[in-house]
């Protein structure tokens, strides 16, 4: 756990780059610092590890006042990718990430291993760029560069000032994923600067926003989505936050598993009796054995068709289904895209395991109304 408490940063001129800030973050938390240009988050960050002094206030790791701490053991369980790279120039990518697995002296074995496995981690080909140097690079294959380095002896503690500024959004994304994973599987305490609200929002088990050098609101994405407080916050995190709240929720909680259903080797009758059992007027079509699914079919179409397979949409699930590990916000925009009020729900493999209502879906996203309950009319209520 590291502990902010009451820390300002006043430098010669009086300006108060952080002020007052407290703030604690839980040990195997990944904590985003976000806000405008100048608002303390690179400051706040250098004085966690102590390449800035801090003015008044303490911060406390593991209890203990990080002034306190040798600089030697600050360096090995504090990893730091710093906002503007800073890549060694004469070193290679594989010195560079070697730099504190060399500091700790690991033998040459261990360090080689490492650095490969980490330049595999953030997307790089070992062979094709251990030997390389900084200047022979692109600036994001250097922030991931960065990233290696600071995950170097995998630090129990990281800093991260915008690590993924400068990558483009698809290899961003996977560096995101591969981060989260890391994350849950190792369990760091990380402090993640980003200038994007969706970022924070993916990543963040808690974000903080700062502005001015003073915190405005520290929670999780979902009450900041949900409650954020005041303008400031409001506007921060957009308009659309009800939809980024969506995109916080899986469908799995939404999902309706009694699906009506025919297989494709049913015939036309068949499908029909099914519907007017169910009393339903189109049903989902799918394989027999495998329940994968292979389109829908309507009732006026069977009513003019010799077969079933004759009066079947048929098209491949990817088109027409979402996937259940799926957020709301997705399933809403493949519907919204597909023009349909339910849309099917597969799993990997394509096999139907249910549905989703759109109704379903805007329930959630209104269920925190403005009104209060009781001022609706009961018309409304019941609709
Ligand atoms: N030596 C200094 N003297 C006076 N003010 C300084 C000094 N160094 C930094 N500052 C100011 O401290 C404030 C905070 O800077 P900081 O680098 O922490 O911002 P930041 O939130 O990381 O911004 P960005 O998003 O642009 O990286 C800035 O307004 C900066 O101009
Ligand atoms: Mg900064």
């Amino acid at each position: 756990m590291i502990e902010i408490r009451n820390v300002s940063k006043i430098y010669p001129n009086g300006f108060r780059a952080v002020d007052g800030l407290s703030l604690s973050i839980p040990k195997g938390d990944l904590v985003v610092f976000i806000g405008p240009s100048g608002c303390g988050k690179t400051t706040t960050m250098r004085m966690i590890n102590r390449l800035i002094a801090i003015s008044t206030g303490e911060i406390l790791i593991e209890g203990r006042n990080n002034q306190e701490i040798p600089a030697e053991e600050l360096r090995r369980n504090i990893g730091y990718a710093i906002q503007q790279i800073g890549l060694f120039p004469h070193m290679t990518v594989s010195q560079n990430i070697a730099t504190v697995p060399r500091l700790l002296e690991w033998d040459e074995g261990r360090i080689r291993r490492r650095v490969d496995e980490l330049l595999e981690l953030v997307g790089l080909d070992p062979d094709l760029y251990r030997d390389k140097f900084p200047r022979q690079l692109s600036g994001g294959q250097q922030q991931r560069v960065g990233v290696a380095r600071a995950l170097g002896a995998d630090p129990p503690i990281m800093l991260m000032d915008e690590p993924f500024g400068a990558v483009d959004p698809i290899t961003r994304e996977i560096l995101q994923d591969e981060f989260i994973q890391i994350q849950h599987a190792v369990e760091k305490t990380i402090v993640f600067v980003t200038h994007d609200i969706d970022e924070a929002i993916k990543m963040g088990d808690r974000i903080a926003i700062l502005r001015d050098g003073k915190l405005v609101q520290y929670d999780t994405p979902e009450t900041l989505l949900e409650k954020p407080n005041g303008r400031f916050v409001r506007d921060f995190v957009g308009a659309d936050r009800q939809l980024k709240r969506l995109g916080l929720v899986g469908i799995r909680e939404l999902l309706d598993k009694q699906v009506v259903r025919v297989y494709m080797d049913a015939t036309a009758a068949q499908a029909k009796e099914v519907m007017e059992k169910n009393g339903v007027r189109s049903v989902f079509v799918v394989e027999r054995e495998t329940d994968i699914l292979r389109g829908w079919v309507n009732k006026e179409a069977l009513e003019v068709a010799d077969s079933l397979l004759d009066a079947m949409h048929e098209a491949p699930y990817s088109d027409i289904a979402v996937r259940e590990r799926a957020t709301a916000r997705e399933a809403l925009s493949a519907m919204v895209a597909r023009g349909f009020r339910v849309t099917p729900v597969v799993n990997r493999e394509g096999r139907l395991v249910g549905t989703i209502r759109l109704e379903a879906i805007q329930e959630l996203a209104i269920y925190n109304p403005v009104v209060p309950p009781q001022a609706l009319g009961e018309a409304t209520l019941n609709e």
